[in-house]
């Protein structure tokens, strides 16, 4: 039974394929990720080294502990039976899948912290993969607050790696245009955005990957 903590987000909204196809997850990536439901973290570990999920609503953390906690003691039923949010999308996980995750269960942290202002233990690391979701959307109330953010998020990306940003708006288009070690990767946006719209159950986000140009 779907044990309710009252969390916002408790499937998740975005296509986990589509983020997947943008994010090329690898054996030896360690990423840093917006936690949400858990459900993108969780579908993504299984191809991963290690994820470190953050959010800043503890419930949010709450309810991915208890994906994880499902997982643990292989109790799948809530993870097989999730839709995406429209309720059209069934089948995220499999019961494959999800052993598979359960084997790297100890490859994920859940941490409250905001993206805007990361811990020293989350900032002093360096990653393969950034998955920001639309975090920046909600968070970023200034151009200041945009250039401080996403200069840390540069820093703490390494040479060659992949940052997936679910919605990008004008101001924070312009800082990417600026930038010259971050660069828009076309070919794994346009995956990512053929995986989203109305027809395949989820809101047609616009996501867009980066690259770090290798100094
Ligand atoms: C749209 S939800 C992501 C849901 C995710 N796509 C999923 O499908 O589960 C955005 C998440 O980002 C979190 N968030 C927003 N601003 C944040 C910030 N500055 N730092 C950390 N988390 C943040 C929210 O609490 C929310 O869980």
């Amino acid at each position: 039974m779907f044990k309710r903590i009252k969390a916002r987000y408790e499937c998740p909204n975005e296509n986990p394929e589509g983020v997947q196809e943008g994010l090329c997850p690898e054996e030896g990536d360690e990423v840093l990720s917006i936690c949400g439901s858990g459900i993108l973290p969780l579908y993504l570990l299984s191809k991963v080294n290690r994820i470190w999920a953050i959010d800043n609503s503890r419930r949010q953390i709450e309810i991915a502990r208890y994906f994880m906690d499902c997982i643990e003691r292989e109790d799948y039923h809530p993870l097989l039976e999730l839709t995406s949010p429209r309720g059209m999308k069934k089948g995220i996980f499999t019961r494959a899948s999800l052993e598979r995750t359960r084997e790297k269960l100890e490859g994920l942290e859940l941490i409250e912290a905001d993206l805007i202002d990361l811990p020293e233990s989350l900032k002093s690391q360096r990653y393969s993969k950034i998955y920001t979701s639309n975090a920046p959307t909600h968070s970023f109330t200034s151009r200041k607050l945009i250039s401080s953010t996403l200069e840390e998020l540069k820093k703490i990306l390494r040479p060659g790696g992949l940052m997936y940003i679910t919605r990008v708006n004008g101001a924070m288009r312009e800082w990417f245009e600026k930038s010259e070690e971050l660069v828009e990767d076309c070919e794994l946006t346009s995956k990512a955005r053929e995986l989203h719209g109305r027809e395949k159950g989820y809101f047609p986000w616009k996501p867009v990957v980066y690259r770090k140009i290798a100094a």
